[in-house]
C-alpha cells in the first residue's frame, strides 16, 4: 500500500510552515534571509528556528540576540527566495540587493520589512548551540491591514512552494482550543 521513500526526503513532509524572512542588524548592517525551519512552541509568541553558522544571519542573531520574523505574501515569492541565494557576507546591503525596504522596529535593532504582511519583533531567550536552534520570544507584532488577507507561502522542499488555498473553518469543532481573537 505504501511505497518506501528515503528518510532524506522525510523533512519535506513536515516542513510546510510559513516561509518567513528573518531580519537582523549587526554592526549597523541590516540583513535578511528566508527560513522555513521555524515553529510556534505554544499558544503564545514563543518560536523555535533552526539555522547554521554558515549563514551570516546566524552569527548576527547569536551576537545581537534580536531579530524580526517577517511574513512575505506570495506575490513577492521570487524576491523572498532571492534573499536565500546570497549571503550578507557577500553584499553590502541585502535589503537593497533583493529589493526590500527596511523600517525601524519598535523595540529591537533588527528592521521590519515594509513589503511583508506582518512583522514580529523577537528576542532570543535560548540558543541551543549543538543544533543552532534559537528559541525566540515575540515582544511586539505588526500587521499591514491592506495585506491581512494576502496569501502566504509554504516551502515544501526541493525548490517548490505552495501558496495558501481554501480555508477550512473548524472553530466550533475544536472544543479544546483556546479562544484567540482572529488577526
Ligand atoms: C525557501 C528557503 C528556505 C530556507 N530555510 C532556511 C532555514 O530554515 N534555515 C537556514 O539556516 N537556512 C535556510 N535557508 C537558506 C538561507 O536563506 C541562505 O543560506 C541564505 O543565503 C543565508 O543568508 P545570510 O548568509 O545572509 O544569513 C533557506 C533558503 C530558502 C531559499
Amino acid at each position: 500500500m505504501f511505497k518506501e521513500i528515503s528518510t532524506d526526503q522525510a523533512f519535506m513532509l513536515i516542513e510546510p510552515g510559513n516561509l518567513v524572512l528573518l531580519t537582523t542588524r549587526d554592526n549597523a548592517k541590516n540583513n535578511l534571509m528566508p527560513i522555513s525551519w521555524i515553529m510556534p512552541m505554544d499558544f503564545c509568541a514563543k518560536f523555535a528556528l533552526v539555522t547554521g553558522r554558515w549563514n551570516y544571519s546566524c552569527i548576527a542573531l547569536e551576537k545581537t540576540r534580536q531579530c524580526v520574523l517577517a511574513i512575505p505574501p506570495s506575490s513577492i515569492i521570487k524576491k523572498a527566495v532571492s534573499a536565500g541565494n546570497i549571503s550578507g557576507d557577500e553584499v553590502e546591503d541585502k535589503f537593497k540587493e533583493c529589493g526590500f525596504t527596511p523600517l525601524q522596529a519598535g523595540d529591537v535593532c533588527a528592521p521590519l520589512v515594509a513589503e511583508c504582511i506582518a512583522n514580529i519583533e523577537c528576542k532570543v531567550i535560548e540558543h541551543i548551540k549543538r543544533h543552532d536552534i534559537f528559541i525566540l520570544s515575540g515582544i511586539r507584532a505588526w500587521i499591514n491591514p491592506k495585506l491581512r488577507k494576502a496569501k502566504r507561502i509554504h516551502a515544501v522542499g526541493n525548490g517548490t512552494f505552495i501558496e495558501d488555498g481554501k480555508t477550512i473553518n473548524l472553530k466550533n469543532f475544536m472544543i479544546k482550543r483556546p479562544n484567540v481573537k482572529d488577526i
